[in-house]
């Protein structure tokens, strides 16, 4: 995600803009930059780094920061293009005529880019975002709104963006197609942001903008349009959240917000890379050809925290659905353990950050012993995006919460997409690989599906939060979530949660079983339930409470458990989603009602960069 601010009116611009900047800066941080117009000129001002880089080099540029003019900002959440001066927002045309702020993937923007450079644009950035300024500028003759449209019209992929012009100084055209675009009203003043957090100190009157519509946004009238420009109408609307919470889009935490936004971060994960008419996942930043997929001996995948405990899911895809020897490596251990690594063994390193000291460490280790080397990360242009030199973003948006939720989603996903794409280079069948492919598509909705279980798990964290002890078992696909429902609850609720193997438990963890002792058992209706059903048995004789995840309309749970949490029925491969949501909304009741800091517990941070 990228935050975008646009102001016209009388205050003074700088300090408007700059403020904004620094409500948005949660949706991305990456870099920033301004660009207003200036005796009918754009002039554009960015750095790379935080809103704060940015302010001190306006300082040392700008004397006086108290004029007002039309202007137009951006922070930065890169998706393509690294982070960096070149690549940051807002970018001109070539003839500087026009400036835009964007934030989505245009996912056409490759064959645009090069249309427009045999036209003879001159191209100064990597990103997506440069080919919106080339083609309206090469589209205008005159009228910004149709120039701007007309550009909209060739694009594919998402849009929120904001657009000035030093022929047209008076207005900011703004537009959304899958980016959230919102219009303050003022008094002789308009603000338009990505979301109202940047707006709601100015005004709480407020014009949300529906996908392809086109807003020409002047101090005192906004002009609604849809992308054929024929007139909309929307509504005005009346805010009343307060600012700190706007940050967090109306959520008390930004761990919720970052739970219920899976479904998005998915549709963003999966978005360009399911072709079920080839039966397969399009995964070009791998960089493997079907040779060199076909050739790969084993994997090694390598990782830390909630990340491994996806890779632990992956491990499971690859052997299930590629056939391929598959391990885990604790990204700390492998270095030290002298792996076997053979030239066609493929090391995977998962990393939300992408700057995990220990994750990295293990990327440089494999890169010695001669391994191919891929990533799975989140932050676009990280140390181990960049090192390993192949792999893919999750682009599920900065994930600012400390306790990792969309991230584990989105990295599932893409595993399971990987492990498609390994498997149709070998022994995979084509229908089989499109039925796999039509359950990841239909992931968001299930994730939506398990959102309505809330208020259910809300009642039930209430009754157990007291506990000092908790263990969580699973089976098969469930045992990596029974680890990572186990650290959820660790990290933000303080209490002592431990995930095992539920077959695990009679080899000696049992003893420590008592009535103030529950058990969190993942029983869904996967292969292997009714060994878990055994196990929820022996815990129940040892008179622990037992608090179950189970498949709607699976009655032979509640016989046993104390207490049910019912979720959406759905493929092995794709359990492990919808239950991980329950158990990260089940930690964060939990730790809510005993009052612990969720967005930032103690002693941890969110991206450990020491070994
Ligand atoms: C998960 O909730 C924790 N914040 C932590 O275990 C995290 O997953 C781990 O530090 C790995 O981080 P990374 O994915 O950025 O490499």
């Amino acid at each position: 995600m990228c935050g975008i601010v646009g102001y016209v009116g009388n205050r003074p611009l700088i300090d408007t803009l700059i403020n904004g900047l620094k409500r948005l800066e949660y949706r991305g941080y990456d870099s920033s930059g301004i660009a207003f117009i200036e005796n009918n000129e754009i002039r554009v001002i960015k750095e790379v780094g935080k809103v704060a880089t940015l302010l001190k080099t306006i300082s040392q540029e700008i004397e006086n920061t108290e004029f007002s003019a039309t202007g137009i900002a951006h922070t930065r959440w890169a998706t393509h293009g690294e982070p960096s001066h070149r690549n940051s927002h807002p970018h001109l045309d070539s003839k500087g005529n026009f400036a835009v702020v964007h934030n989505g993937i245009i996912e056409n923007y490759a064959a645009l880019k090069g249309q427009l450079m045999a036209k003879g644009c001159k191209f100064n950035s990597d990103t997506d975002t440069e080919v919106i300024a080339h083609l309206i500028s090469e589209l205008y003759e005159g009228d910004f709104l149709k120039a701007v449209a007309a550009a909209l019209k060739q694009l594919n992929g998402t849009y929120g963006i904001a657009v000035i012009s030093k022929f047209h100084p008076d207005m900011i055209i703004a537009a959304r197609k899958g980016s959230p675009i919102v219009i303050g009203v003022g008094n002789e003043e308009m603000i338009v942001a990505s979301d109202i957090s940047a707006l709601i100190s100015y005004t709480r009157k407020v014009i949300y903008l529906d996908d392809n519509d086109i807003a020409v946004i002047k101090k005192n009238e906004v002009d609604i349009r849809n992308i054929d420009i024929i007139p909309v109408n929307r509504e005005l609307a009346h805010v009343d959240w307060d600012a700190g919470a706007a940050e967090k889009g109306g959520f008390d935490h930004f761990m919720l917000k970052e739970i219920y936004e899976q479904d998005s971060a998915v549709v963003n994960t999966i978005r360009g890379r399911i072709n079920i008419e080839e039966a397969t996942a399009i995964l070009s930043g791998l960089g493997f050809n079907p040779r060199e997929l076909a050739s790969i001996s084993n994997i090694i995948i390598a990782a830390c925290g909630t990340s491994m405990h996806a890779g632990l899911v992956g491990e499971y895809f690859f052997e299930d659905l590629a056939g391929i020897p598959t391990e885990v490596a604790q990204a700390a251990e492998f270095r030290y353990r002298n792996p076997i690594i053979r030239p066609d063994t493929l090391v995977i390193a998962v990393s939300q950050s992408g700057e995990t000291a220990d994750t990295l460490a293990a990327v440089r280790e494999s890169k010695n012993k001669g391994a191919l080397v891929a990533g799975i990360c989140n932050v676009v242009g990280s140390t181990i995006a960049r090192e390993t030199g192949s792999g893919i973003y999750l682009h599920a948006g900065p994930e600012i919460g400390v306790a990792s939720t969309k991230a584990f989603t989105c990295q599932v996903i893409t595993l399971l997409m990987m492990a498609v794409k390994f498997g149709r280079s070998r022994r995979l069948a084509r229908n089989r690989a499109i039925e796999v492919l039509e359950e990841i598509q239909n992931v968001p909705a299930l994730i939506k599906e398990t959102l309505k279980s809330a208020p259910e798990i809300e009642r039930i964290a209430k009754k157990y939060s007291g506990i000092d002890n908790a263990f969580y078992i699973g089976r098969g696909y469930l045992y990596p979530v029974a680890l990572e429902g186990a650290l959820k609850l660790k990290e933000i609720s303080y209490i002592h949660a431990e995930g095992y193997h539920a077959a695990e438990l009679k080899h000696g963890p049992i003893a420590l079983l008592e009535e103030k002792v529950p058990v969190i058992a993942l029983a869904n209706d996967i292969p292997g339930k009714d060994k878990i059903l055994s196990n929820m048995q022996e815990c129940k004789a040892r008179k622990s409470p037992i608090i179950a995840t189970a498949t709607i309309g699976d009655l032979e749970v509640q016989n046993i458990a104390n207490d049910v949490i019912y979720l959406p029925r759905c493929s092995e491969y794709v359990t492990p989603i919808v239950t991980v949501i329950a158990l990260q909304l089940f930690s964060y009741y939990v730790a809510r009602e005993r009052g612990c800091s969720i967005d930032q517990p103690r002693n941890l941070a969110k991206s450990v960069t020491v070994e």
